[in-house]
């Protein structure tokens, strides 16, 4: 048995931290797999609440070892923050594994991407301002710089060096900003490199061997779906694969392993950024969602982008996933609405349309056609099982899950651990 595979079936922020850290009691691993601190996964155990970006949420599960893998992006000073933040509150981090092969987000990779989207202006993806797309575009230019490179500095200055080259030529003549020295970065660099050499590991054999062993992992996707750089919304994306391949590319482990893809699904959506949003609101119940939703981003501070759940984007998320289960969260906020819209379709140009048009120009065009669902106005943040749910919301849930493609096996009614309904066991 067994690998999972845990990811976000929209825009990002659909609560995967929280859904992480509940089966991460039951699990030996938890991997992040690829994107770096442009995540934020809030956590709440008790009455403590964590804002992770960087670590997998399976560091505040005791028995479960924490993997950053090949596929992330890691900023060394925001992990190590990240680190001493938890350990500051009581947290053991003495477990986490990062992959040797890990790219690094260098001091210069956040200065691009911050000129970058003030280059474009209006035409700007609004990043989160982290260094994510740089890293990962000199990753694939074979100009970026790796966990591994701090621990030989002879190769770290060339490769830093070859990077700046360019980058330099951009900074000053495109951009008129100062170049950056490269003994300056580089030793920037080598000052993390021993805090960092206790966690360095080979990831790939360790959660190979680890699977030999019928140990369980879990692999927990940043992001979402319609955030993939090749599934998403392209160019208002993010610069890696969210979606369910990204975890065998981005932790070396191979397809045959994994067993279950849990989607995870916001009963409305949200979204940060620019970008097309088809179920999108402007009025005061987006307001609402947004004001008992808490939606307001955990990493740029930023307000989310709120809409109706849209039916035409779980079913997309099914298909490119391979999904096997959903994760069905927040279904509390919905509380108190008379009747609630959920987009079945969408109307383009004239035509009905049921599943998700490739065409970026048709999916610019897409209104939503709505159906439209009974609502409760009962408290349901106590319910234990899907029978204690009012009628109307078991119904929700069922037509959502009709609609979407997958069997919805557990139901989130609050932020903490416990405010969980569990239908089907993910183990
Ligand atoms: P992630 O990026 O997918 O991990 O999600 P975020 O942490 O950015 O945003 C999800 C927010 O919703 C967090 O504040 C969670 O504490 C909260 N949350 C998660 N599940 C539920 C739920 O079922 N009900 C409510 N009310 N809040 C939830
Ligand atoms: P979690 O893991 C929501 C969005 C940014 C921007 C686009 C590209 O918390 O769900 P980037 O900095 O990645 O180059 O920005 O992607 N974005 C997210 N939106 N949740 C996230 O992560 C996000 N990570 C990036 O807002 O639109
Ligand atoms: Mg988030």
């Amino acid at each position: 048995m067994p690998a999972l595979v845990l990811l976000g079936a929209q825009w990002g922020d659909e609560g995967k931290g929280k859904a992480t850290d509940l089966l991460g009691g039951s699990v030996d691993y938890v991997v992040r797999y690829q994107g770096g601190n442009n995540a934020g996964h809030t956590v709440v155990v008790g009455d403590q609440k964590y804002a992770l970006h960087l670590l997998p949420s399976g560091i505040l599960s005791p028995g479960c070892t924490p993997v950053i893998g090949n596929g992330v992006v890691v900023d060394p000073s925001v992990l190590l923050s990240e680190l001493s933040g938890l350990n500051e509150r009581g947290v053991d981090t003495s477990k986490l594994l990062i992959s040797g092969n890990a790219h690094i987000i260098t001091p210069y990779n956040v200065t691009v991407d911050k000129v970058t989207e003030r280059f474009l202006g209006k035409r700007k993806i609004g990043t989160t301002g982290r260094g994510i797309g740089p890293t990962y575009a000199d990753k694939i230019n074979r100009v970026g710089i790796r966990v591994q490179d701090l621990y030989d500095e002879s190769i770290l200055t060339q490769k830093v060096e070859a990077a700046l080259d360019v980058k330099n030529q951009m900074l000053t003549k495109l951009y008129n900003r100062r170049a950056i020295a490269v003994e300056q970065v580089v030793e920037e660099l080598l000052g993390y490199a021993d805090k960092l050499a206790p966690y360095v590991a080979d990831t790939v054999l360790v959660l190979n061997e680890a699977l030999e062993q019928d140990k369980v992992v879990l692999f927990e996707g940043g992001q979402g779906t319609l955030l993939d750089i090749d599934h998403g919304t392209y160019p208002f994306v993010t610069s890696s694969n969210p979606t369910a391949g990204g975890a065998c590319t981005g932790a070396g482990v191979g397809p045959t392993k994994i067993s279950r893809v849990i989607g995870i699904l916001k009963a409305y959506t949200t979204r940060v950024g620019a970008g097309p949003f088809p179920t999108e609101l402007f009025d005061e119940d987006g307001e609402a969602l947004r004001r008992i939703g808490g939606e307001r981003g955990v990493t740029t501070g930023r307000d989310r982008r709120c809409g109706w759940f849209d039916a035409v984007i779980a079913r997309y998320a099914t298909r490119v996933n391979g999904l096997t289960d959903f994760f069905l969260t927040k279904l509390d906020v919905l509380t108190g609405w008379e009747q609630i819209p959920v987009c079945v379709a969408y109307e383009i140009d004239g035509r009905r349309v049921e599943e998700l048009p490739y065409s970026q120009t048709d999916f610019h065009h897409a209104k939503p056609v709505y159906e439209m669902l009974p609502g409760w106005n009962e408290d349901i943040s106590k319910a234990k099982s899907f029978s204690d749910l009012p009628k109307n919301a078991q119904a929700y849930v069922k037509a959502l899950e009709e609609m979407s493609g997958a069997p919805i096996s557990a139901i989130g009614v609050g932020p903490g651990r416990t405010e969980t309904i569990e239908i089907n066991s993910f183990l």
